[in-house]
């Protein structure tokens, strides 16, 4: 076994999250039994940059009962968990390399760690394990069957290398199955974001003005949230579509200008980089705090909060004051990191279900279609999708009705009108 963790004493506590996470994780478990049994990666190696949280835990223990060597690496410097890492190690048998708090250049270190053990199915969370293969590893991309993408940020990254005609491998959006993108995005990130804010800063929501950049999936998740818990709620969006149904759901719909100016809480869920600018954050209200819940750490200016500011200091876990020369004060959670996972636990269990059942279904895919598929992004099968949703469904107890033959008949037909 090869390992890079912080300490492997912290097993025990590591070992009780994941199992109290396992049981909100009843698909995947479903499938775990089955991998046991089908042993679909037998003789196989996984790949896999995912944030190392008790969730991701249990889809790679998942993977190796399925016949998977699995060699996992943190998806963020700033995500991994240490006493999971730990127990993963320890209880396990699964090689680990992330420590929380890492620094960028043990990071990419560990990446390459992961990519030296030849991998033939790559899981990626944002696509810095799949990229840097493409880049610096051509030899052995050969080898590669096929490889998974978590998030929305990671299929760009990865349909631009599709687009550039340099993608040697195939390639499944997880991020874009139903399954994953209408409840991980948006009730999962919506939870974990309002979590990571009050963890970092423990202030009352109720009445504050509240300002999410970005109405895709996640920051409508997190709009709801916190309109839920009593903000007035901002949303400031490029997309006029998005920014007419935001207006229509009920949100105050401005420019970021606008809103910088009165705004108590800002959070960023776009995608894109320097959303917060410089000139906006100078422009906040004295105590104003700011966080992001998008996948990389550059939707706010950091270097440029860091130019204007005069004093720093740490005030609670994940929190940093940034004084200016005019003695305003403004607040940055996380560094400006994903702050659902970094300030926060990540998305509750029973999300990461689908979203790793998506992983693990998608994966077992690769492997029994590797001679068909082709160099490109493809979504997940839609049976892998439903059958996701029926067990998931059946795990919760709850019984829906199915088509009756005079409605398929209805549904196919033109003929009947009014
Ligand atoms: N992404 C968001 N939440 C997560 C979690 N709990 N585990 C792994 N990846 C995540």
């Amino acid at each position: 076994m090869d390992y890079d963790i912080l300490d492997i004493n912290l097993s025990k506590d590591g070992i009780k999250k994941i199992e109290w996470a396992s049981n909100e994780m009843k698909v995947l478990q479903t499938i775990r039994e089955r991998f046991k049994k089908d042993k679909p990666f037998n003789g196989l190696k996984v790949g896999c940059c995912l944030h190392i949280t008790a969730e991701t835990a249990c889809l790679v223990i998942a993977l190796k009962d399925g016949g998977a060597e699995v060699f996992l690496t943190a998806s963020n410097p700033l995500s991994t968990k240490d006493d999971i890492a730990a127990s993963l190690v320890k209880d396990f048998g699964i090689n680990v390399f992330g420590i929380r708090g890492e620094d960028s250049d043990s990071y990419y270190r560990n990446i390459e760690k992961v990519i030296q053990k030849e991998v033939d199915l790559t899981t990626d969370d944002g696509g810095d394990l799949t990229t840097i293969i493409h880049e610096k590893y051509s030899d052995y991309l050969k080898k590669v069957i096929g490889g998974t993408e978590e998030t929305t940020t990671g299929v760009i990254r990865l349909k631009s290398l599709e687009n550039d005609g340099i993608l040697k491998y195939p390639i499944i959006a997880v991020n874009d199955a139903k399954t994953k993108r209408f409840f991980d995005n948006r009730f999962g990130t919506g939870q974990s974001t309002i979590d990571g804010i009050l963890r970092a800063t423990n202030i009352l929501l109720a009445s504050k003005i509240f300002v999410v950049s970005g109405f895709g999936f996640c920051g409508r998740g997190i709009a709801e949230r916190a309109r839920g818990l009593g903000a007035h709620v901002i949303i400031t969006e490029v997309d006029p579509v998005k920014a007419l149904e935001a207006y229509l759901d009920g949100f105050e719909v401005m420019s970021i200008e606008d809103a910088s100016e009165i705004g108590d809480i800002f959070v960023t869920a776009t995608g894109n980089v320097n959303v917060i600018k410089k000139e906006n954050i100078l422009k906040m209200k004295d105590g104003a705090i700011l966080g992001n819940s998008g996948h990389f750490n550059v939707e706010i200016d950091v270097d440029g909060l860091e130019k204007v500011t005069v004093e720093k200091r740490v005030v609670r876990d994940n929190l940093v004051e940034h004084k200016f020369i005019n003695g305003k004060k403004v607040y940055l959670i996380s560094e400006g990191r994903l702050l659902n996972l970094s300030a926060g636990e990540g998305h509750p269990s029973s999300v990461m279900d689908m979203s790793f059942s998506n992983q693990a279904l998608s994966l077992e895919y690769l492997v029994k279609n590797k001679d068909k598929l082709e160099k490109k992004v493809y979504d997940v099968p839609d049976d892998i999708d439903y059958e996701i949703a029926e067990i998931k469904l059946k795990t919760l107890g709850i019984k829906i009705n199915e088509l009756t033959e005079e409605q398929k008949n209805y549904l196919k037909s033109w003929k009947s009108g009014t």
